[in-house]
């Protein structure tokens, strides 16, 4: 039985996600917005928490060609087309398996973690496992940036988002639907937790978070 959710719920539908991501979301828009906010720099040693296909990656790689970026996700077959994504690419970005618990990097590895649109696949168990191994694996003063769904901003973003809780379940997008996330952050010992930027989509409010160790 797996143990986690795959990029678009169902298995089948993974080699879909690139196509239906760009045809139903900002999604230039919000991870360039995501990449800003993290002002990566040269030496930069940055994890992608949930890379999914690895656009999120390429996209900081291209931005910072002296940036180290590592993408890490659960899902084997997400990360076949990562990996051909990251060939066609020829850029250099290492790319591991997370087995849901343990981040396989000692204590203090990287300068700043990316996330986009994870959490709300992640029981609140393995949000609050997830932000901790994010935690300890960053530098101290390291910052964590997140995209993901949040508390609707209006009542149809509230109608939009119970949609989507409906396809990818009620339990694990309860934190982002109540906005609890910062506090999650805040809760496990980050610090100047704030949101940076909401965009209103096809799918609810997606909010920009930002939290240093
Ligand atoms: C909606 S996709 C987002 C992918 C990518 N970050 C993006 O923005 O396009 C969610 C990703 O989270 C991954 N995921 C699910 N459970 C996870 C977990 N426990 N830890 C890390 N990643 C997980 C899935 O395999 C999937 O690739």
């Amino acid at each position: 039985m797996k143990t986690f959710i795959p990029a678009l719920k169902f298995e089948k539908l993974t080699g879909f996600y690139d196509k239906i991501m760009h045809l139903t979301m900002p999604e230039k828009a919000f991870k360039n917005a995501l990449i800003e906010q993290a002002r990566i720099k040269s030496g930069d040693h940055i994890l992608d928490f949930g890379c999914g296909t690895l656009t999120l990656s390429l996209m900081m790689k291209q931005q910072c060609l002296e940036a180290f970026i590592t993408g890490i996700d659960v899902d084997e077959k997400v990360l076949t087309i990562a990996e051909n994504k990251r060939t066609d690419s020829g850029f250099e970005i290492r790319l591991d398996k997370y087995d849901g618990k343990f981040l396989p990097y000692s204590d203090e590895t990287f300068d700043k973690v990316v996330s986009s649109l994870v959490f709300h696949h992640l029981t609140t168990v393995q949000k609050k496992q997830a932000i901790r191994e994010i935690y300890r694996i960053l530098k101290p003063d390291g910052e964590i940036h997140i995209a993901d769904w949040g508390k609707p901003s209006n009542l149809l973003m509230e109608a939009l988002f119970f949609f989507l809780r409906l396809f990818d379940g009620f339990e694990n997008t309860s934190v982002n639907w109540k906005g609890e996330l910062l506090n999650y952050l805040t809760g496990n010992g980050f610090k100047y937790t704030i949101e940076c930027k909401k965009y209103d989509t096809l799918f609810g409010t997606l909010r920009l978070l930002k939290a240093r160790k």
